[in-house]
């Protein structure tokens, strides 16, 4: 069975002295959560070390970063690599997030290659896909999925990509409010069940955890992991307040308890 995984993309919010006594706090309120979900916070890179030294050995949460560059190191101004997460205590890497294909111009290719060099320092990518508005009205979403999933896992094994991680989240969910519904939720996790299994393996497509993301909040929770085809969620505005994080991951691991 898959573990529940639940991942709070900060994105570019909180410094470093802000996200210490959030996580300090938010660590406390997790303390008696069953142990059967599993809890990442994705801080910005300026406050990876801060978060790491906030979290003490018994805390429910793991780190995890926001991106990361391909190279190991050398003149790349700007970039952080794997090895740099890792020494940071990172076991986690969103990458390909749409915020970074439509601002930053990322493309699959370029993805493909950030989630070899994570693989090859065991740093467990977060692989998030999803298409535009357009594209679903297009009734395109199936072609663009299977596009963006077939491009940026070309040319690895189904060994290894034992341990990666696939984030469904529909550009047109992200950030405004709307959700996609259970039921369309399902249906593109099904699509990608479907495309892992045809161009990877039967056996990945059945162990690969698939979140969905987009405007997940403490009301929409419980419906969208109703179904066993979605494994958790990536959550944005609504990590960013204890209340709201601690409420997910609760309602989150009583969807999943034993007998559920
Ligand atoms: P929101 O939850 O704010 O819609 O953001 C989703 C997201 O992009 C998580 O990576």
């Amino acid at each position: 069975m898959r573990t529940v995984l639940i991942v709070g993309n900060w994105k570019m919010n909180k410094t470093a002295s802000g996200a210490a006594p959030f996580i300090r706090e938010l660590s406390e309120r997790l303390r008696g959560l069953p142990s059967h979900v599993e809890l990442v916070v994705a801080p910005p890179f300026t406050a990876l070390q801060a978060v790491r030294t906030a979290l003490d050995p018994s805390s429910r949460l793991q780190l995890g970063a926001q991106d990361m560059f391909w190279e190991d190191q050398g003149a790349y101004t700007g970039e952080v690599s794997a090895p740099m997460l890792v020494d940071l205590g990172c076991r986690y890497v969103i990458l390909g997030h749409s915020e970074r294909r439509t601002l930053f111009g990322e493309q699959n290719d370029g993805i493909q290659k950030k989630i070899r060099a994570a693989l090859k320092h065991r740093l467990h990518p977060i692989l998030c896909i999803g298409e535009s508005l357009q594209q679903r009205e297009r009734g395109t979403t199936d072609d663009v999925l299977t596009q963006q999933l077939r491009e940026s896992l070309s040319g690895f094994t189904a060994e290894a990509l034992d341990g990666i991680t696939v984030a469904y989240e529909p550009v047109w969910a992200i950030g405004t409010g709307t959700s996609a519904t259970a039921e369309q939720a399902v249906a593109a996790h099904q699509t990608i069940r479907q495309v892992l299994a045809t161009t990877i393996s039967p056996a990945i497509a059945d162990s690969t955890r698939i979140l969905y993301g987009g405007s997940v909040t403490p009301d929409n929770i419980e419906s969208l992991l109703a179904s066993n085809q979605v494994d958790g969620a990536l959550i944005g505005g609504a990590c960013l307040q204890v209340d709201s994080f601690v409420t997910i991951a609760s309602a989150a691991s009583a969807a999943r308890s034993i007998g559920a």
